[in-house]
């Protein structure tokens, strides 16, 4: 059992309180970097499968995997596919750094708001099976939380900044200020663009010629 498990029923707030509201929602962001094709994609670490959900829900040629750990989270995920009605979804209960899926089988693989808690191990785990699964010409979308600068962002930012730290002190903070298109370069990834959005950044990343 892992705090997912707790934070299932609830973790939905978050977009309703920090993602949708006014501005740019990362979500919709995310909804229109994939083209109405026949692609499939990959929401890795899919938790209740919001990024993979309104995706499927928008492109009903694409196929949207979502993949987490959490039986708890996906449950959640599941509910929202069945009201829906959707079709074109698949969602795993594995560990995403080794999904046992096909090399090069992604179109875009989505990971949102997952490596600001992982571990640097874990983090290099997870960008090395993204890279495998994704084709050679296909893209790498992030979403992260971003640096506030405005003080009445910083405000509201607050409640969600004390809750990450105090669950990973140590990898949080250097996550959160650490050059992330160096980062990603490390690992096969080049930046082609990022979208400041509410609290967030979504950033569109190639998968490197090798
Ligand atoms: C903060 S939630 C993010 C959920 C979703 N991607 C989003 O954008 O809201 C982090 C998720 O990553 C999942 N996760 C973390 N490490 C994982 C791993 N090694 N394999 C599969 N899922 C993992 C957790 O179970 C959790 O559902």
């Amino acid at each position: 059992m892992n705090i997912y498990s707790f934070l299932s029923i609830g973790y939905d707030l978050l977009d309703k309180i920090w993602l949708s509201p006014g501005g740019n929602d990362p979500r919709r962001v995310i909804e229109n970097l994939i083209p109405d094709e026949k692609v499939r994609i990959l929401d890795l670490c899919c938790g209740t499968f919001t990024n993979g959900l309104s995706i499927a829900r928008k492109n009903k040629n694409s196929l949207v995997v979502g993949l987490d750990r959490s039986e708890a989270m996906l449950r959640e995920g599941r509910k929202k596919v069945r009201k829906e009605g959707l079709n074109n979804v698949k969602l795993l209960c594995r560990d995403a750094t080794d999904t046992k899926l096909r090399e090069g089988s992604f179109d875009y693989i989505i990971i949102g708001l997952v490596l600001h808690e992982c571990d640097p191990a874990l983090r290099e785990r997870l960008l090395k099976e993204a890279h495998r699964l994704i084709k050679s010409n296909g893209h790498l979308i992030i979403l992260e939380w971003e640096k506030q600068e405005k003080i009445c962002r910083k405000i509201k930012y607050a409640p969600l900044y004390i809750t990450e730290v105090m669950c990973t002190p140590k990898y949080f903070k250097d996550f959160y200020t650490a050059d992330k298109n160096k980062l990603f370069s490390k690992y096969g990834f080049e930046t082609e663009h990022c979208i400041s959005c509410n609290y967030t950044v979504v950033m569109c990343l190639n998968k490197s010629e090798d």
